[in-house]
């Protein structure tokens, strides 16, 4: 998988922690998903090893090491980012963080604990990537994850994913349109792809949407002027402005990533 793929997106590293509007590095926005993680930490007897899956820059699990230090929890957690893209794991050095360049669906297990563990628990985070897998793939990618995992442990994540098939099919039309495969389910296909494949899933938190503009789309992708506005058009023609998915001033448009963080355990 290639950091140049177009299907990635063109705004990685540096400047990754800028785009839409901070969201990224917005402390606040992200204290829902470290919360959810703190509570299925227990202090007594802490997982062995952390590990981001496409943790990007690394912004949640410097969030969590902060947590974890102001809480006085142990520090033996060993703290890892696994991301398939250079640009990300190099604006991710943070001493207490280790990196794996590497695609998430070939870490196993095994490279993520280490014999003389004392305990060899893993609690795997994930912040916006399950959608980078496609329709045909997101379901190997939740089966691979779940088999790395042992009953008990827990995979908290915060995904994308809307109320409905049809908000859903609004965006998935559009990133379509605009030549890039990712696919968005509904919170029901999520849920019920996590039950199917052996996690207990418990929603914890309807979180903001993230808004995205046509001018943010087209820059973090690098899609050109004309096959902005004609997606843009082909959406509005056909779905007209959906309340809180996608508006449009005929030109322009906005549209809204819903998102969940799911606390997913493993059974
Ligand atoms: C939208 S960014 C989110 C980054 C980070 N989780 C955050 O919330 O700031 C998605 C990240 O997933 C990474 N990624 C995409 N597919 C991946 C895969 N198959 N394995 C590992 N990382 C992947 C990308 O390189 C990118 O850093």
């Amino acid at each position: 998988m290639s950091d140049h793929s177009e299907n990635h997106g063109k705004i990685f590293g540096k400047l990754w922690d800028g785009i839409h509007g901070g969201y990224f590095s917005n402390k606040e926005v992200a204290g829902h998903l470290i919360s959810a993680a703190m509570s299925r930490i227990n202090p007594l007897s802490p997982p062995s090893t952390i590990a981001d899956l496409g943790g990007g820059t690394g912004f949640i699990l410097k969030e969590l090491a902060d947590r974890l230090n102001t809480q006085l929890i142990n520090h033996s957690i060993r703290l890892i980012n696994i991301d398939t893209s250079d640009a990300q794991l190099t604006a991710s050095c943070d001493g207490q963080i280790c990196t794996i360049h590497c695609p998430l669906e070939a870490v196993t297990r095994q490279n993520l604990l280490l014999e003389n563990d004392i305990n060899t628990r893993l609690l795997f985070l994930m912040r916006f990537v399950l959608h980078y897998f496609g329709s045909g793939g997101i379901g190997n990618a939740i089966v691979h994850i779940r088999r790395q995992m042992h009953p008990g442990e827990c995979f908290i994540h915060q995904s994308i994913c809307f109320e409905t098939t049809d908000e859903a099919a609004v965006v998935n039309e559009l990133f379509h349109l605009s030549g890039l495969n990712k696919w968005f389910p509904s919170v029901k296909q999520l849920s019920d792809m996590l039950d199917a494949n052996g996690f207990t899933e418990t929603l914890v938190k309807d979180m903001p949407a993230l808004p995205v503009t046509s001018r943010d789309f087209a820059e973090r992708y690098g899609i050109d002027d004309k096959q902005l506005s004609e997606a843009g058009k082909v959406i509005l023609a056909k779905y007209g402005e959906v309340d809180g998915v996608f508006d449009s001033n005929g030109s322009e448009f906005t549209f809204y990533l819903h998102c969940r963080v799911f606390i997913s355990e493993a059974v």
